[in-house]
């Protein structure tokens, strides 16, 4: 079966076709609108759906003839319909909707997180080592920043998220405050990492919000930098600001660490595996040595992720077919 899947949860437009008989990925393409956005110093949700209606045709395009096919080779396709922003939601939604009804066949929903989730999977079709299952998964990006238990596709249990920003958001909003630009948190790691003289990422105790259980809460480091960053005002120096943005960062990556640590022993479960946006961060990786991260690229949003999950489900005849049915939402039961 050829799969096609889309996501538009945020601000890139990704399609990727899947063969199911293969096992392989045939086309993975992202077009991201992070220029457009970096204008308004973060997306704007109801531009994020426009440039979805421009990109997300010429990216499905794009994908069949990279896949060396045309519409009618598609078997299914697949949309990821939350969480996210809703009106770019609505636009990958309804393309998908039109691509069924055209050709006649099945469509499915899907949860975005729970494609971030099984990304890790894209890993082994590139011939890397993946965990076994169970795992202990950290979804962490702009938007969501969230722990699940994962013992395999039929079976995934969220364990604690945020109670206010994300960790992606962190980074982008305590990066604007110090005149970053959108998104900041690629270039925070970059500079960290590579400044001629390394910052001192211990001389701002920032603090690490005490939350119960496994949610975590990132407004409070916020205001803590938009303080300290006040103080300093003339006494700002370039290696000041390289000190506190690298303090920020590791106290925004020591609550995730923390918290993963804790429920690894709380579920007795050794294998930890990290995705969304912030998965790529290198000083996260090099806090987490033993975690699986998916290379960057399945990291970010992307469709690939999406076609997998659609895979996977198809191959456990888990995968819903929806026929316009609008029953068949997609969703992970968060015991809040
Ligand atoms: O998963 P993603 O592409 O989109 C969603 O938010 O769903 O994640 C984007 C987020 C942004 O907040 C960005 O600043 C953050 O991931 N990010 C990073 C790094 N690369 C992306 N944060 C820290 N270090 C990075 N290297
Ligand atoms: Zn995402």
């Amino acid at each position: 079966m050829k799969l096609l899947a889309i996501d538009t949860s945020c601000d890139e437009s990704c399609a990727a076709i899947f063969d199911t008989h293969d096992w392989k990925l045939l086309a993975d393409v992202v077009t991201s609108h992070v220029k457009e956005m970096a204008q308004y110093g973060g997306v704007v949700p109801e531009i994020a759906s426009r440039e979805h209606l421009k990109a997300l045709p010429l990216a499905v395009n794009r994908a069949l003839s990279d896949a060396h096919l045309t519409l009618n080779d598609i078997d299914w396709f697949s949309a990821t319909s939350r969480p996210g922003l809703i009106g770019a939601l609505l636009v990958g939604v309804s393309y998908v909707k039109g691509l069924a009804y055209a050709t006649e066949k099945p469509f499915s929903l899907l949860d975005h997180l729970e494609a971030h989730l099984f990304s890790p999977l894209l890993g082994e079709l590139d011939g890397e080592k993946v965990p076994p299952f169970p795992w202990i998964a950290l979804v962490v990006s702009g938007g969501h920043t969230e722990l699940f238990e994962v013992r395999g596709v039929e079976s995934v249990e969220w364990l604690g998220g945020t109670l206010d920003d994300a960790a992606g958001e962190a980074f982008d909003k305590i990066g604007k405050l110090l005149g970053f630009s959108y998104p900041a948190g690629p270039a925070i790691d970059r500079w960290v990492k590579s400044a001629a003289t390394p910052a001192d990422r211990t001389k701002y105790k920032f603090p690490i919000a005490k939350t119960e259980g496994l949610h975590f809460s990132f407004s409070g480091l916020k205001t803590a930098v938009n303080l300290e960053t006040k103080a300093l005002h003339d006494r700002m120096t370039e290696f000041e600001k390289l000190s506190l943005v690298a303090s920020a960062q590791e106290s925004i990556l020591a609550a995730l660490v923390s918290k993963v640590q804790m429920a690894q022993e709380a579920r007795g479960i050794e294998q930890v595996v990290v995705t969304g946006g912030v998965a790529c961060n290198s000083r996260l990786r090099e806090l987490l040595p033993n975690a699986y991260f998916p290379k960057p690229r399945h990291c970010t949003d992307n469709a690939a992720m999406v076609a997998i999950l659609s895979a996977l489900k198809v191959r456990s005849s888990l995968l819903k077919k929806s026929h316009f049915d609008e029953t068949a939402e997609p969703c992970i039961p968060r015991n809040f």
